[in-house]
């Protein structure tokens, strides 16, 4: 397939974006090391509620659980939003579900396959990794000083131009649809989602949000271990509670709650 690189344009996306508070101020650059990184730097020096950074590229994505994001120029979206919620640091995991949320709604809207959230914020199709969630906060004892939601999604991102050692386990727009997708487009919706989302969380709670987070969850009810730094556990996934934490039947019987991890489905 020839693929045209075209650019992404701040000026467009902002024309086309109403929103209550998302992308205001989009920040936008060829080629950094992470948008959460820079995003990170930004809210230190006094950046506002919404601001976005984007970047054509990423010379050290950052990935969860200290991995990398494989971020080449030109295809995909790496973005970060910074947010100043005004709440306890108890709920910031909340705003890292309303994302996941986001992506989810943004991506079913293009495609005819529906997108999957497996825990904690890995977007799937087709069992296979879509986009992506590093949620960073820098807290008080008693309030939230800034959260930074950083997205990566694969858009034109085909099998060819994927390092072998994520060809067998990640997708793309592209992949799916065998068609290029339109970046500005998609990322003035996603946008446009993500605000929608966190106007729905400040105004309608939680349960909202949650409900719609489960509707993408696919594990209930399912045999998994999941692996963490220290150690493994397996059981049967009962759900999420409302920090966001995985909770588990563990074998033994014991109730697990799981706060970071990889779960790896046993009998999916
Ligand atoms: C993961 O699934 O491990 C999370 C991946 C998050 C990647 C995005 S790309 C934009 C933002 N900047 C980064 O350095 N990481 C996030």
């Amino acid at each position: 397939m020839n693929l045209s690189h075209e650019s992404l344009s701040p000026d467009e996306i902002q024309r086309a974006i109403s929103t209550g508070r998302l992308g205001k101020k989009i920040h936008y650059f060829g080629t950094i090391p992470s948008t959460n990184l820079k995003a990170q730097a930004l809210a230190k020096q006094g950046a506002a509620d919404g601001e976005i950074v984007i970047a054509e590229e990423q010379t050290h994505g950052k990935g969860r659980m200290g991995r990398g994001w494989v971020s080449p120029p030109y295809l995909n979206l790496y973005l970060s939003v910074i947010l100043r919620p005004k709440i306890s640091p108890t709920l910031a995991p909340q705003f890292t579900l309303m994302s996941a949320v986001a992506i989810a709604d943004t991506v079913q809207s293009i495609l005819s396959f529906p997108p999957e959230i497996k825990w904690p914020n890995d977007i799937l199709v087709d069992r296979k990794k879509i986009a992506g969630v590093l949620t960073e906060s820098s807290c008080e004892p008693d309030r939230i000083l800034f959260v930074i939601i950083g997205i990566g999604i694969n858009l034109n991102f085909s099998r060819e131009m994927m390092p072998e050692s994520i060809q067998e386990k990640a997708t793309s727009v592209l992949i799916l649809t065998q068609r290029q997708v339109d970046r500005n487009a998609f990322t003035c919706r996603l946008i446009q989602s993500l605000d929608q989302c966190y106007g729905e969380l400040e105004n309608g709670g939680f349960a909202s949000i949650m409900q719609r987070w489960d509707s993408y969850f696919r594990l209930r009810g399912k045999n998994v271990t999941v692996e963490m730094p220290d150690r493994r556990v397996s059981g049967r996934v009962e759900g999420i509670d409302t920090d966001g934490a995985l909770i588990l039947m563990g074998e033994g019987g014991g109730r697990e709650r799981i706060v970071a991890g990889d779960v790896i489905p046993i009998d999916y």
